[in-house]
């Protein structure tokens, strides 16, 4: 067993890493306080070649692998969660999702500015009535020959103000269940597609996160993803993927809670001596150290296996199980170990504790991904 990453990664490690350090940790605080969407941050990040890491290059992707992939998101969710989760849905959801399901006209059409970080994707799934029970859709695509009539709305999505290319969840055949569900791509400019308003969010304030209505969309036959009913499947393959990404996202918190707090402890006085030197203080760095090495070995294990081309759903949803609960617990005893200091916004640590709850809910919740491993554990 080797727990070395190559030359390779450990570079694009260190660029994700100055990047955010140099170009996302100044505005980070303003972003957050008026939920700015880091436009400028994300345009580079394309140019960086960090929106479409794993897709292969003959479609403008940087043909990373997905160990990469996780080390990018946790260096740069360290410093920005709503910049990385752009980052995540943009790579997990939807370019992997085109390139393995879709056609090669779909993929010179969107996945190539896509993973080129030209433009930016959105995924969309919930609803108002569906969230963890996501076979329920309400959202309707009517067959019509040579297209589909979509009508509905889709809630709480990622990037929906500012993705030009929607990969929408909708029921074609409500007698088939989640047998008749399809995935179509929705180009933003289609007559009977409207953007709602923008959500006003606990954390992750700098993502754009809207509901998207749909009236008699008029989306072409030639924009669905796979065979006729193939969507629900569609969603949960390409969700596995998208776990990992938010797995890494919420160790990215942790850790980089974890590292305010070990320098805050350094340099803070209390009864003659750095709070660092109070063993309380020390058994708290010990657990989050613990804590936080395991969530990032479950997420290395879980990008791995995708990289080998094993099955991997049970250790993403692990990953994303455990990670996101590391997070809560590192971001709150990081405010702690900050007394007062870590109540006010300066300091980092209570933005990060606000972004981490986020990472408990969506792509699955906690309790859905304990259903996901529970299924997984029963089926043998
Ligand atoms: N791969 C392939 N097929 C799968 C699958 C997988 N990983 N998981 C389920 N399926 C298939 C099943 O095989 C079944 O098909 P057949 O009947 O043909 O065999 C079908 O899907 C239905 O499966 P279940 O009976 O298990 O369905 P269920 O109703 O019990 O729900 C669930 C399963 C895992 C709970 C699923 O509904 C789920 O994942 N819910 C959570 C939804 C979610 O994660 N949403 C995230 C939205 S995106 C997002 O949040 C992005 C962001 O924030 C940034
Ligand atoms: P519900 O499904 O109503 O769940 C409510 C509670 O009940 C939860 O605690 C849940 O775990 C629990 N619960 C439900 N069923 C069970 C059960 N069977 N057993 C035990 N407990 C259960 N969705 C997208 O499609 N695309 C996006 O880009 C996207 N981005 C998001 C961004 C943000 C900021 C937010 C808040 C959400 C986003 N979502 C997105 C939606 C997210 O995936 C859902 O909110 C999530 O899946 C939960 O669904 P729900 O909110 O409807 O909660």
């Amino acid at each position: 067993m080797i727990f070395e990453l190559t030359e390779e990664q450990q570079m694009i490690r260190d660029a994700a890493r100055d990047f955010a350090q140099n170009e996302l940790k100044s505005g980070v605080i303003e972003r957050d306080e008026h939920q700015k969407f880091p436009t400028e941050q994300i345009r580079k990040l394309g140019e960086l070649g960090f929106l479409g890491m794993m897709v292969d290059p003959k479609y403008n992707g940087a043909g990373l692998d997905t160990v990469s992939y996780v080390l990018v998101m946790e260096e740069l969710s360290k410093i920005d969660a709503s910049a990385s989760v752009v980052v995540s849905v943009n790579n997990s959801l939807v370019c992997d999702g085109l390139e393995k399901y879709g056609t090669e006209e779909q993929k010179e059409k969107y996945l190539k500015p896509l993973a080129a970080g030209e433009i930016i994707g959105a995924f969309c799934l919930s609803e108002p009535e569906a969230g963890s029970d996501a076979t329920s859709q309400r959202t309707v695509a009517e067959d019509k020959g040579d297209h589909y009539l979509l009508n509905g709305t889709k809630n709480w999505i990622t990037n929906g103000g500012t993705a030009s290319t929607y990969l929408v969840i909708a029921q074609t055949h409500p007698e088939k269940g989640h047998r008749g569900i399809n995935a179509l791509i929705v180009e933003k400019g289609m007559d009977g597609f409207t953007v709602g308003p923008k959500e006003n969010k606990l954390g992750i304030r700098g993502s754009d996160t809207h509901s998207l209505l749909f009236s008699d969309v008029r989306v072409p036959k030639e924009n669905r993803i796979g065979e006729d009913g193939f969507g629900f499947k569609f969603a949960m393959k390409t969700l596995e993927g998208g776990r990992i990404g938010i797995a890494a996202q919420a160790l990215g918190i942790a850790s980089g809670a974890f590292e305010l707090a070990v320098n805050y402890a350094r340099e803070r006085q209390t009864f003659g001596k750095p709070i660092a030197q109070h063993q309380a203080i020390q058994f708290k760095l010990a657990d989050m150290a613990t804590q936080i090495e395991a969530a990032r070995l479950l997420c290395l294990k879980a990008a791995w296996l995708k990289d080998r081309g094993e099955p991997y759903a049970q250790a993403a949803s692990m990953a994303k199980l455990y990670a996101s609960e590391v997070a809560m617990k590192a971001t709150v005893e990081a405010v702690q170990i900050h007394g007062g200091y870590g109540y006010v916004k300066e300091y980092h640590v209570e933005r990060l504790m606000r972004d981490a709850k986020i990472t408990q809910i969506y792509e699955g919740t906690s309790e859905i991904q304990r259903m996901v491993i529970s299924r997984e554990i029963l089926k043998d």
